[in-house]
């Protein structure tokens, strides 16, 4: 009898962010995957240092203590490194076999990537005929730091896990929005507003067309509270959080977002010009804002505003099926944009990206 589920099919998405621990896990269902378990765990700001994991052993003890809580069995984690630890080359080949491209890929990769061979794992996929040249063949290359990847693998190892893929978080995000959303837009634009860093992915029909690391997050709306208010991080980022009873005054706390968020409009606002300039004719449908951060109050109509695209909140989750008595529709709705990049990875079908 063949098994019932492949190994992948309970595959642990891992994202492990700078602020937060993200964890999911689904099964298919019939017509839409079912989510199986799913959990967070906020990390001390210590954790991580400049983008790097600065105490693996905290961090691979928080995921232990994820797992088993959450009481998964399943050891094959997918985990994302950051945009920042990777390049991304598109280019245009004649046409071939995927056997005639694995030989010409070995024997040339180094006139395509600017780094030392050595330092870097490199990955490739075909991505469609290209545009103007019938037999031509655009393929994205993708180079990711091999020190990058070894923390991640060493991390898992401590947590007692095994690594299965290590994808790049824009992959992820882009991802989890063509298995839960499909192609009803062709051409969109995600956002994922995280704490340190944000991470952007146009695609068009599930292929990545632009893909962005973005020094915006969450941090700096509390930084910039911290120094308004003249209060410690932690007490702004209570504030931020409507979690404290101290009296701040409502209308201080709009100015500090507004004025903080329109720094972010404008940072993502560049990229999508940089994106129009490359791809004049190709108008983007719909932008979606996904990430901790996105629940901002009123991010969506400041980005509306100033972006000119309409937008939404992207929350996958939400379009999975799931038991009611496992998960409260309510959390769902709270927690699902948060975990986007999480599922993107508990979706991974197969290692080649
Ligand atoms: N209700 C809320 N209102 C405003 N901000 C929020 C809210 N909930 C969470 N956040 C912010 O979201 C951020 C955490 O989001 P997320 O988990 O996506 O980040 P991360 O992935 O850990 O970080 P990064 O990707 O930058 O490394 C924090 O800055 C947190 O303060
Ligand atoms: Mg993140």
């Amino acid at each position: 009898m063949p098994p019932l589920f492949s190994k992948t099919e309970h595959l642990i998405g891992l994202d492990i962010g700078t602020h937060s621990i993200k964890l999911t896990q689904v099964q298919s269902g019939d017509i839409k995957p079912k989510l199986v378990s799913m959990g967070i765990a906020s990390l001390p700001r210590d954790a991580f240092a400049e983008g790097r994991i600065a105490q693996p052993d905290l961090v691979a003890n928080l995921i232990r203590q994820l797992t088993t809580h959450l009481k998964i069995k399943q050891k094959s984690a997918a985990v994302s490194v950051s945009g920042y630890d990777v390049m991304i080359k598109k280019i245009e080949l004649p046409t071939m076999t995927e056997e005639e491209l694995e030989t010409r890929m070995h024997s040339e990769l180094g006139q395509y990537i600017p780094y030392n061979i050595d330092e870097v794992d490199i990955d490739y996929q075909v991505l469609d005929i290209a545009k103007d040249r019938p037999n031509f063949m655009e393929v994205l290359l993708v180079a990711a730091k091999k020190e990058s990847i070894g923390d991640f693998n060493n991390l898992l190892k401590i947590a007692g896990l095994d690594p299965y893929v290590v994808d790049v978080d824009f992959f992820a995000l882009g991802n989890a929005f063509e298995i839960t959303y499909g192609f009803e837009e062709e051409r969109i634009a995600l956002i994922d507003i995280g704490a340190s860093k944000s991470v952007m992915n146009i695609s068009h029909k599930g292929i990545p067309i632009f893909t962005r690391s973005i020094s915006i997050g969450g941090n700096q709306v509390t930084d910039n509270l911290k120094n308004f208010f003249n209060i410690s991080f932690e007490e702004a980022e209570k504030v931020k959080l409507g979690e404290t009873s101290e009296n701040y005054a409502a209308q201080d706390m709009e100015e500090v977002f507004v004025s903080t968020v329109s720094g972010w409009v404008n940072e993502c606002r560049r990229a999508v010009d940089f994106y129009y300039n490359n791809y004049p004719d190709s108008r983007i449908e719909k932008l979606y804002l996904s990430g901790g951060s996105c629940r901002l109050p009123g991010l969506d109509r400041v980005f509306q505003e100033q972006i000119e695209i309409p937008v939404e909140i992207f929350n996958p989750i939400a379009h999975l099926t799931y038991e009611t008595k496992q998960f409260d529709p309510a959390y769902i709705e709270y927690i699902g944009p948060q975990m986007a990049i999480s599922l993107g990875l508990a979706l991974r079908k197969s290692k080649e990206k």
